[in-house]
């Protein structure tokens, strides 16, 4: 059965300050779109790809795919929601209508252009994870700072407070692509759907909603080069990087 791929990409990227969205920003001469596209494309595992792009970039997307000539997968782009959730919404959406309202996709993967260097071995891992039964499953990695709970400061312009300290050795950050079955992803999402409307309460990975339904999630071992690109220095690193693994 075939997997296909959601790309979120509709954000507007106002951490970077490029007054454009963060999708259209370029490495190695490749826009972050294109980048996180052609990646899913190469592991030669996904027959379509669903992008979410800002209401107003739909056809500035649109065309960056299609100059895109190595990009031989099938895609379409459309306008993402408020929040990260409801722009994955829009993209599960458009496959159950691409589908006729009767999808049968195998595995489906959610990726953010915002980590356009994701390695195709890394998402390969997440695929063959899926099939092999486990039916959500995300990259992470071991984190090296010390993780503390802070509380807000006593006055605005007062320092933190500390509430605790986690226990580092249990934690992961994690990565995209996110890999799930279709029907879990479906289901999660439909759960989920009241928090997507505002920034405060929706999940900021598709992984929350499915812990959410009571459904076990799946860490594998993320990868470096997954980076995500948020502020200016992100951007930099991933320059570097690009330009040393010839991206
Ligand atoms: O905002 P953040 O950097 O966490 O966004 C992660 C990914 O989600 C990015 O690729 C961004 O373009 C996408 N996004 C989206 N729709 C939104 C907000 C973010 O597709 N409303």
């Amino acid at each position: 059965m075939a997997s296909v791929a959601i790309l979120t990409a509709a954000g507007s990227g106002s951490r970077l300050g490029f007054g454009y969205p963060k999708a259209l920003v370029e490495v190695e001469g490749r826009t972050l779109l294109a980048h996180a596209a052609l990646g899913l494309a190469s592991t030669g595992e996904i027959c379509r790809i669903v992008v979410t792009a800002p209401v107003d970039h739909v056809a500035a997307f649109e065309e960056i795919l299609r100059s895109t000539t190595e990009l031989t997968v099938p895609w379409e782009v459309v306008t993402g929601g408020a929040t990260r959730q409801a722009s994955v919404a829009a993209g599960i959406a458009a496959l159950e209508r691409e589908a006729g309202g009767h999808p049968t996709y195998e595995v489906v993967l959610v990726h953010d252009a915002a980590r356009p260097l994701a390695p195709a071995s890394m998402m390969k891992r997440i695929i063959d994870t899926v099939r092999a039964g486990y039916s959500a499953v995300i990259p992470g990695y071991a984190v090296t700072d010390t993780m503390k709970l802070v509380a807000p400061a006593l006055d605005a312009e007062g320092p933190e407070l500390v509430a605790g300290t986690a226990d580092r050795s249990s934690l992961r950050a994690v990565q995209t692509p996110q890999g799930f079955t279709w029907d879990l992803l479906v289901r999660a999402h439909a759960a989920g759907v009241d928090r997507a409307r505002s920034e405060e309460t929706a999940a900021t990975d598709d992984a929350t909603l499915v812990e959410a339904v009571g459904e076990t999630v799946w860490v594998v071992e993320g990868h470096s080069a997954a980076l995500k690109i948020t502020t200016a220095h992100d951007l930099a690193v991933a320059r570097l990087l690009a330009s040393e693994i010839g991206a």
